[in-house]
């Protein structure tokens, strides 16, 4: 705001007349030299920050940014020039003052904008792009040969267009694959080695913006195809690239997509895999055909997956070798089929499976697309149960080539009404994930490129749309206008059009789709508005995906679909009017997760078989009591918590006997306390309860949860706070009257307690008193953290217990303290016998802190005792030590200790001007295993009064020192 009032102001006085200016100039000559200084050094300051973090977040998987990147060159090359500005400054005559006092007034402009771009609020750091990641893939069996052909042309100076043919399944990209990962180890022989799965239909801007995205480029959504064209042509002219393009089908020309063509000069090259040989050849490749797997080799991969102990019953292994021999060696059709066997072990199965294998393929044309077809639709066949063939159906209504995370998919199948009621989420899930691993298991769904993901091979996502004509799916296409009526087909059942631009869908588009169950239009991002009458003739609709558009408000139509029990609204960030839903009666999931609604949608309270609720909607006011109390099969309840007035009465949640997921705030503390006592919290398998205000800095672990902030109370008297037994992590802010965690009375009994975040507690003088209390749940806490507790003394009070007592904290990972003034000793030497499992601490801006490891009592008093042996202090697992801000830190340890922290990686000593002397030692040694990797210190003159205990510490480590 100040900067605002200035440049204000500025801009004022720029528009009075000329002379006066010139006064003006003159006064403020000294001024704006001074602003002009104070400006550089922010903007340095900043610098710094941005490159500390850069430091710390670039690794093998990130890279900064090239607008982070670009702003730091042009903070190095202003300084230069302000420098320049500043020498002149000084040497300035009376009358070269008004000139430089206007020009200094212009820098601190120029500096204004660059320190305004300096925000990243995007962070800093970007996922490297997959250009330079090997591609995972399965083993190669076979197809050595082809493999070395390809690989021999890349390499040699002849052949610039390769077309890589044969017909489907027969293992074309996975040959590729491997090759794209050894073009990768041989550096220096190509610029960019690019991969790009084409697939039918193509489409030239996608083609254009996706060879762009892996070359680091990045083009804006409406461009067209000709001036894309030419910038690609551009970009790519400056490289010696290799670019493979997978799964082409149709007849292109280089020159329109922007594809420089290669040639013997510039030494770049194309790989084109296709089942059609004349697509490669009107490209003017040179064909390398793949053939079949011979039989030895298809007999190998057949028995990787079903495993080679079935050949030790010889008559079983008879008819896998006439199975084997049916798979025509295509890969893809021996995995699939031999996916369907495993664990087979009956001989009449086996030959029952082959008879009818055989059967299915006498009407084959060998050679035809069929061929792969009927052999994969024997596999999906022999899934049997008609509920998995339905789930794995669904997986095609991806964009081919999607990586789909397995967790959303098996969601999906439960929103689909694919998986059956179980009574329980929870069942449901586990449900799901077992069809997910029946049908990872029979090799129709592929590993993904982790394992979070599964994708669908594109043969096999072809034959599933080939089983499902009722499918419409144009998924990830680049649509910008949703499919003509006539394609609206009566008889259509499932349509997915996500992740495509659709911005608006005509007036009068009202798709006669009476038996359409699944439609999917999600991540439609520019998508506002959808015509009224859209959904009046899709009677039949259960599961209806909006997530990620930008709509408004929904259509009247939605009203009506009686048998809609999916409705998501994920994302929908300008989602204003929601409908009256009461006649949605059969409707058991609504998310309306981050929707931009003030008032709960009319008639949820109707909706009495809703099982999932999200009400995440930060513009939410507030819910009107009773909403839930019909609603008494909810399973999963999510309301927004950090709103002032959005409240949830315990009162109401605890008629819900088959909650399991329960996020909101609850009224007040009594309210809290009351609904804790009523136990029903222990149907949850997952909660996050809020009293109060939470920290702003609130930010649950995902993997834990059970999770409880409590903010801005007051407590006293032994039941003033009653917490679950269960809870594993625990949030307290702005309590008053509270001295110690150990006040807590109900503390004492819960023994999941994980992680404790104690934030502007005025009274708190110690975090637990073991002299009141056993205080034993702190023996469980992992991680501690201490923000803002002006009266905090001592962590723990332990004076006069019994040195026998169990060492306490013996589980804690992390420790923070930020803030806390008036602490002088982090930890006593009594306390850090409990830290063995401490790996990470972290104090900053705490202005008395003089010691982190002290003696009870005076560091005096334990010199003059003059015991002449050295103690030894030691953190085993310490990986991080962070020391900020701390203007009157003397000392790590005692005068006479040493410390030992043999998996220390990583030093921050940054303003703690009164510091000398690193007490540690060991592993500071120069050995290969010495773990200690970086040191970052400020200022830098810090480093060279730095004293350590072990004499060569400073030169060992001088090359892993980083200055702030
Ligand atoms: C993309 O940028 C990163 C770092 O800026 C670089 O390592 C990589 O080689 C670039 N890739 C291409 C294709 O230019
Ligand atoms: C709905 O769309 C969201 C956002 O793209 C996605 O995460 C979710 O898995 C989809 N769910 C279903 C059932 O399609
Ligand atoms: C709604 O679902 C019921 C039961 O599944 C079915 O009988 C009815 O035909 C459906 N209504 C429409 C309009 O499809
Ligand atoms: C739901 O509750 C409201 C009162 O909040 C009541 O009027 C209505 O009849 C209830 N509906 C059902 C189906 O129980």
């Amino acid at each position: 705001m100040a900067e605002i009032a200035t440049l204000i102001l500025e801009f004022i006085k720029c528009v009075v007349p000329p002379t006066q200016s010139c006064v003006d100039n003159h006064r403020n000559f000294k001024e704006n030299a001074k602003d002009l200084e104070d400006k550089l050094s922010t903007l340095n300051c900043k610098k710094v920050d941005v490159e500390t973090q850069l430091l710390n977040e670039v690794c093998s998987e990130k890279q900064a940014k090239k607008e982070v990147e670009k702003w730091v060159q042009d903070v190095e090359k202003i300084n230069a020039e302000i420098q320049d500005v500043l020498k002149r400054v000084h040497s300035a005559s009376y009358f070269s003052r008004a000139r430089l006092g206007k020009l200094a007034r212009e820098k601190i402009d120029v500096l204004d904008a660059i320190l305004q771009r300096g925000n990243f609020p995007e962070g800093l750091v970007l996922n490297k792009p997959a250009i330079s990641l090997p591609i995972p893939v399965e083993d190669l069996e076979g197809e050595d040969t082809v493999k070395e052909e390809i690989l021999g042309y890349l390499k040699g100076n002849e052949v610039p267009m390769i077309g890589v043919c044969g017909i489907g399944g027969v293992g074309k990209t996975t040959i590729m694959k491997h090759i794209h990962n050894e073009l990768l180890l041989m550096e220096s022989r190509f610029d960019n080695v690019i991969w790009v799965t084409v697939s039918y239909p193509l489409n030239v801007v996608r083609l254009q913006h996706e060879i762009a995205e892996r070359m680091n480029e990045s083009f804006l959504e409406n461009e067209d195809e000709q001036s894309l064209a030419s910038r690609l042509m551009q970009i790519m002219g400056k490289v010696k690239y290799v670019l493979i393009l997978d799964d082409v089908w149709q007849r292109f020309t280089l020159k329109d997509v922007g594809i420089p063509s290669p040639t013997k000069e510039n030494g770049c090259k194309i790989v084109i895999t296709s089942r059609k040989v004349d697509v490669c050849q009107f490209l003017g490749c040179e064909i390398v055909k793949v053939s079949p797997l011979s039989e030895e080799e298809s007999l190998n991969l057949f028995l990787d997956k079903v495993g080679r102990d079935i050949l030790q019953n010889q008559e079983l292994g008879e008819i896998l070798k006439l199975m084997v021999k049916e798979c025509a060696g295509l890969p893809l059709a021996v995995v699939v089929i031999a996916g369907s066997m495993i664990g087979v072990t009956d001989v009449h199965q086996w030959r029952h499976a082959l008879n009818e294998l055989r059967e299915r393929l006498r009407a084959i044309v060998e050679g035809s697309e069929d061929q792969i077809f009927e052999r994969l639709k024997f596999s999906y066949d022999r899934l049997q149960d008609s509920k998995t063939q339905n789930c794995f159906l669904s997986c095609s209504l991806y964009a081919e080539d999607y990586q789909i995370r397995k967790e959303n998919l098996v969601k999906q199948w439960i929103d689909e009404g694919l998986v059956e009621e179980l009574g329980s989420r929870r069942a449901m899930l586990d449900k799901g994930w077992t069809i997910l691993n029946k049908l990872e298991n029979s090799c129709l769904l592929e590993k993904g490129h982790s394992e979070a993901f599964i994708k669908l091979h594109d043969v096999v996502r072809d034959m599933a749309l080939r089983i499902s004509p009722q499918f419409m799916v144009k998924a990830r296409m680049r649509l910008t206008e949703i499919p003509d009526k006539h394609e609206w087909a009566e008889n259509l059942e499932k349509v997915s059009l996500m992740q495509n631009e659709i911005s608006d869908i005509p007036l009068n588009m009202c798709p006669n789709c009476p038996i359409l169950t699944t439609l999917m239009l999600q991540g439609n991002r520019a998508l506002s508005q959808i015509p009224d009458c859209f959904f009046a003739n899709m009677q039949g609709l259960k599961c209806l995906n909006l997530s990620e558009t930008s709509i408004e408000s929904l259509p009247h139509s939605i009203c009506n679909l009686e048998n809609l029990t999916t409705l998501l609204l994920q994302n929908c960030r300008q989602l204003k009017h929601v409908p009256f839903l009461a006649k949605l009666k059969a409707l058991k999931k609504l998310d309306l997760c981050e929707a931009r609604i003030e008032v709960a949608p009319e008639g949820i309270d109707m909706l009495v078989n809703l099982q999932y609720l999200d009400l995440w909607c930060p513009k939410l006011v507030e819910l009107s009591t009773q909403l839930l109390s019909n609603l008494s099969y909810l399973q999963h309840l999510i309301v927004y918590y950090k709103s002032t007035t959005l409240k949830i009465k315990g009162e109401e949640v605890r008629g819900l006997k088959k909650l399991e997921t329960f996020q909101a705030q609850l009224y007040d503390l009594q309210d809290f306390n009351n609904y804790v006592k009523s136990n029903h919290f222990k149907r949850l398998s997952n909660y996050q309860l809020v009293v109060g205000q939470v920290e702003e800095d609130f930010d649950p672990s995902i993997n834990l949860s059970k999770v409880i902030s409590l903010g801005e109370c007051e407590i006293g008297g032994e039941d003033s706070v009653v917490l679950p037994d269960d809870v594993e992590e625990l949030w307290i802010y702005r309590f008053r009257n509270f001295k110690s965690l150990s006040d807590i009375y109900s503390l004492q009994k819960t023994a999941e307690l994980r992680r404790c975040f104690v934030t502007e507690c005025e009274e708190i003088g110690c975090v637990v008193d073991m002299v009141t209390s056993s205080s034993s749940f702190i023996n469980n806490l992992e991680r501690l953290c201490l923000d803002k507790l002006p009266n905090l003394s001592v962590v723990a009070n332990v004076e006069g217990v019994e040195a026998t007592s169990p060492y306490i904290f013996s589980n804690l990972k992390s420790f923070g303290m930020w803030e806390c003034s008036t602490m002088k000793r982090l930890f006593s030497f009594e306390l850090l016998q409990g830290l063995q499992n401490l790996e990470e601490i972290t104090v900053q801006n705490c202005q008395q802190m003089e010691e982190i490891i002290g003696w009870e009592g005076e560091e005096e008093n334990h010199t003059a005792d003059a015991t002449t042996t050295t103690t030894t202090f030691t953190l085993p697992k310490l990986r991080e030590l962070n020391l900020q801000n701390l203007p009157e830190l003397k000392r790590i340890c005692p005068t006479r200790g040493v410390m030992v922290c043999d998996s220390l990686q990583l030093l921050q000593i940054v303003e703690c001007p009164k510091l000398r002397r690193i007490p540690l030692v060991g592993n500071v040694r120069p050995s290969p295993h010495a773990a200690l990797k970086k040191i970052y210190i400020k200022p830098k003159e810090l480093w060279e009064s730095l004293e350590w205990d072990d004499p060569s510490a400073k030169n060992v480590l001088q090359p892993s020192v980083y200055f702030l």
